[in-house]
């Protein structure tokens, strides 16, 4: 026992009661690849202590034996550029809104207007599963036989990120193999409702189907919005890359309507992204060697508008996804012309042109600049 204690090796005050401590663990407390066993230790019954006020787990430096121990993403970045044979610009995406009602024959025509007007994937929202009035095969099969339509008449790969959270990893997989047969590519996952096991298995579930994962982090906010308590967003980006997701929504770097300022965004997206991340002391974060771990596609999303999108990218680079609900349902003309509009707006950010500048020569660019200006939701 004495020997496979964990250690405190550095503890430094930084206010009365109130210290940044670093914990080694020995390998020995943990059975690799399962997740769940390993932060039910690190992360466990700590945090429900009364002797303990407040306490944050911010990081945690994966060993090579815990790294190896897990898939890591199938496809990750390079893998999912691939599929959509575009190399450079961010891939696009958009959720209908509103987020949940809409029959799959509303549904389904919103994707034919973003597929055609510019965009690459529809996804479907966290909470839109296997609802009455959408429901889940149904929809698949409807949204994928016009999705072959869009692939024809754009003559671009176009896909759809279909949400498989289900009761059950059963039914999780049921679903999964459906998307499979009816030619899609990808699978999404509420990750933190549905937990590491169900992330895990979904993993393996569509290692054998051939199919990319992507993750919503619905629910994060509850445990890592505190600065002084609970699990960082950080470790939640960490821990699924681990798992094996392809895609993670991480934020818009202070953009949009979610939280996560720039600073705590970016250094996730290293995190996610690097073969060796980097220590970043302003976040409290350690140095991680991911061992050959594929990098996961950022995904920014929440509260953006295509007016804005220059300024995430100016934050994040273009190697990330975009995804923008309302800012495109919500344009003027509809979704079609939101969907042109995000597809200038990010063809202009390419080709170096101001946003400004390129509404000049687009109409649907010019309604939104008129619409939204350049506000930020707060
Ligand atoms: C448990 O698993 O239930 C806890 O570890 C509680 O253990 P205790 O009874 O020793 O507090
Ligand atoms: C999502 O699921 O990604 C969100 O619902 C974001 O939607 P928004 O672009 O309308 O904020
Ligand atoms: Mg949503």
């Amino acid at each position: 026992v004495q020997k496979v204690a964990a250690k405190v090796f550095e503890a430094k005050k930084i206010a009365p009661k109130n210290y940044w401590v670093k914990i080694a663990y020995p390998e020995e407390h943990f059975e690799p690849g399962n997740m769940s066993q390993i932060l039910a230790s690190v992360a466990g019954n700590v945090f429900g202590m009364k002797a303990v006020d407040s306490l944050r787990l911010q990081d945690i430096q994966w060993t090579k034996k815990m790294v190896k121990s897990f898939p890591g993403p199938q496809f990750g970045i390079n893998g999912v550029r691939k599929i959509f044979k575009e190399k450079k610009r961010p891939l696009m995406l958009s959720v209908p809104k509103p987020k949940v009602g809409m029959t799959t024959a509303e549904h389904k025509n919103i994707g034919w207007q973003i597929w055609t007007g510019g965009l690459d994937l529809l996804k479907d929202d966290e909470n839109l599963t296997n609802q009455w009035f959408n429901p889940f095969y149904k929809r698949v099969a409807e949204t994928l036989a016009i999705r072959d339509k869009a692939e024809k008449v754009t003559g671009d790969v176009k896909s759809y990120l279909i949400n498989v959270t289900a009761p059950t990893v059963q039914e999780m997989e049921k679903s999964a193999k459906f998307v499979a047969k009816h030619g899609g590519e990808y699978v999404m996952i509420d990750i933190c409702t549905g937990g590491w096991m169900a992330v895990s298995s979904l993993r393996e579930i569509c290692q054998d189907l051939g199919l990319a994962m992507h993750a919503h982090r619905a629910f994060h906010g509850s445990f890592t919005r505190i600065p002084a308590h609970g699990f960082s967003m950080l470790n939640l980006a960490k821990t699924v890359r681990l798992l094996g997701v392809d895609n993670l929504h991480i934020g818009t770097a202070g953009v949009g309507k979610l939280v996560g300022g720039a600073v705590e965004v970016k250094n996730i997206q290293d995190q996610i992204t690097a073969e060796t991340a980097k220590a970043n002391s302003a976040e409290h974060s350690l140095e991680q060697n991911w061992y050959g771990t594929k990098p996961v596609f950022p995904v920014s999303s929440g509260g953006l508008h295509p007016i804005i999108v220059e300024d995430v990218l100016d934050r994040m680079g273009t190697n990330i996804m975009l995804q923008i609900g309302g800012g495109i349902h919500g344009h003027p003309k509809g979704s079609y012309a939101g969907a042109k509009a995000m597809r200038e707006a990010v063809e202009a950010y390419m080709d170096g042109v101001h946003v400004d500048d390129a509404a000049k020569t687009s109409k649907e660019l010019r309604q939104a600049l008129e619409y939204w200006g350049h506000t930020r939701p707060r």
